[in-house]
């Protein structure tokens, strides 16, 4: 059959009064009135053991989710095992049948599992309902859609023949198994760095972030709901180092989809160097890590539209996307009407549990992430080299809130406006107006990541210019717009540098890497 052409997923508005808020909040109470346990997914069993691990939303720390069953190197073990098992079935599977698969799942992802995957999402992560909706229900499904799509695209891509000579192209999925290694910040990534591996003919074994397990749960179901094959996708959870140690040293590894820390990435593709000669074939290493994301302006641009993105580009999901705006550079002339508006506006920007639809911001996700934001914070208060202007407290009472935070650095090398913080924490460098250019020059030598990047300006000459001289700051490049929110099928995602190997989630160039190809040659 041929695949539907590929569509992105309309975003439901959640007003007041529409059947979607309704749903949602539905299905808030129902999770929060009931504690789950959640188990690993084996070879297409439950696998429970008797390490329960509490889960909690990060906004709400008493009230108790439920409960996961932690595992250990034997079953990580297990699922190796199951994966190699369920291998040669799948592998020799139609591409039509897989379509299905997978196509059924996005259909259930944003038909009937909507609003438990956002509520899910909501609670586990500490989501607003409208960053849920853009990616868990959406952007997920996209990802499949048009990850289905690309596939059949792959397929179609056949040498040529001559008379007497017939040649074709085989995609065999690589040998052995893929790790896919996932987040806590977008359950869309959590989803698509198993699926899109296993939509090539291969199978996983699949460990997601400790602090996003109970949304990978409904994940999971949603697979095993759209016919995925037992030991297909097996769902493991367990430490980090312990999945690690097992699966980087097995003969078997083919691969890893990776998407987290720059310093976990480096530590594995260390690993996977130190047990090269072990491996049957070379793994594929896919990863996409940190970024320390900018917006460049210029003195031409129109003030609230870049409060806007500033606002929208740092403290959506509480700066925790990494592509979240973290630094910007702004020229001296325009910046006391910028500072002006921004405080203005960020009075308006509400703080709370996400289950309240009002609340913009909601809790970072976890104690460790909350103690290391507070650090930079009050680091900045007492140095000279800082200001913190806006905002800045931090409370973890309740839950681990960060109150969305400006500081302004005196030099343009100053540590905030260097390293990776992931949370609510925007700082900005103002420039004289007449050192633009070496103002990009600090910028693209301050950038040892290269995730997204924004510039802002009415000027096309400085656009070109900006334009040209950031080329290798970022994978993502927005001008006049904020550096978050790529859409599949539109802004093909991921950045170079220590950002990753820039293959571009959800699209062929990504699906390529899941694939091995014998070449066929047949003679008269
Ligand atoms: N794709 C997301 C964004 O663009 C980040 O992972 O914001």
């Amino acid at each position: 059959f041929n695949v539907p052409e590929a569509k992105n997923e309309p975003v439901k508005s959640y007003a007041p009064g529409s059947p979607e808020r309704a749903e949602v909040k539905k299905m808030l109470e129902e999770l929060r009135s009931q504690e789950i346990e959640l188990p690993m997914v084996i070879g297409g069993k439950d696998v429970y053991t008797d390490r329960k691990v509490r889960m909690a939303p990060p906004h709400d720390l008493k009230h108790t989710l439920g409960h996961y069953n932690q595992g250990d190197s034997s079953h990580v073990e297990m699922a190796i095992d199951a994966a190699l098992e369920a291998r040669e079935e799948w592998a020799n599977m139609s591409w039509q049948h897989r379509a299905s698969i997978f196509l059924k799942a996005a259909d259930l992802i944003s038909g009937p599992y909507r609003a438990r995957i956002n509520a899910a999402t909501m609670l586990g992560q500490s989501k607003n309902v409208y960053q849920a909706e853009i990616e868990a229900a959406c952007e997920l499904s996209d990802f499949l859609r048009f990850g289905v799509k690309a596939m059949t695209d792959i397929y179609k891509m056949q040498p040529s023949s001559v008379r007497g000579v017939w040649n074709y192209n085989e995609f065999r999925p690589l040998e052995g198994f893929i790790f896919a290694l996932t987040p806590f910040n977008f359950t869309a990534i959590a989803g698509n760095l198993p699926a899109a591996p296993a939509m090539m003919g291969n199978v996983v074994v699949w460990k997601p972030s400790k602090t996003a397990v109970y949304s990978a749960g409904v994940v999971m179901e949603v697979f095993r709901e759209a016919g995925v094959p037992d030991g297909v996708i097996n769902l493991v959870y367990a430490s980090g180092p312990v999945v690690a140690d097992v699966v980087l040293t097995h003969s078997d590894f083919a691969g890893i989809h990776f998407t987290g820390s720059t310093e976990v990435f480096q530590g594995i593709w260390k690993t996977i160097g130190d047990n090269i000669y072990k491996y049957k074939t070379y793994p594929r290493i896919v990863g996409e890590t940190g970024g320390k994301d900018y917006i460049f302006a210029d003195n031409t641009v129109k003030t609230p539209e870049l409060v806007t993105a500033m606002i929208r580009g740092a403290y959506e999901y509480q700066g925790q996307k990494c592509s979240a705006a973290s630094r910007v550079y702004i020229p001296k002339s325009i910046w006391p009407d910028v500072k002006k508006k921004l405080g203005e506006d960020l009075k308006t920007v509400k703080m709370g549990p996400s289950e309240d639809f009002t609340n913009f911001v909601n809790a970072v996700i976890d104690e460790a992430s909350f103690d290391k934001l507070k650090g930079y914070i009050d680091r900045a208060r007492d140095d000279n080299d800082a200001e913190v202007l806006f905002g800045g407290k931090c409370d973890k009472s309740e839950g681990y809130f960060i109150e969305p935070t400006v500081i302004q650095a005196k030099k343009p090398d100053y540590v905030t406006m260097r390293e990776e913080l992931f949370g609510p924490v925007l700082t900005i460098y103002v420039y004289e107006d007449d050192k633009m250019d070496e103002t990009l020059d600090i910028l693209d030598k301050t950038s040892m990541y290269g995730l997204t990047g924004a510039i802002f300006s009415q000027n096309r000459y400085n656009i070109e210019k900006m334009t040209k001289r950031l080329t290798n700051t970022a994978g993502n490049f927005y001008i006049n717009d904020k550096p978050t929110g790529a859409i599949v099928g539109q802004q093909p995602f991921g950045g170079a540098r220590g950002s990753g190997t820039n293959d571009k989630a959800g699209t062929l160039f990504n699906l390529l890497r899941w694939t091995s190809i014998r070449s066929i040659k047949e003679s008269l």
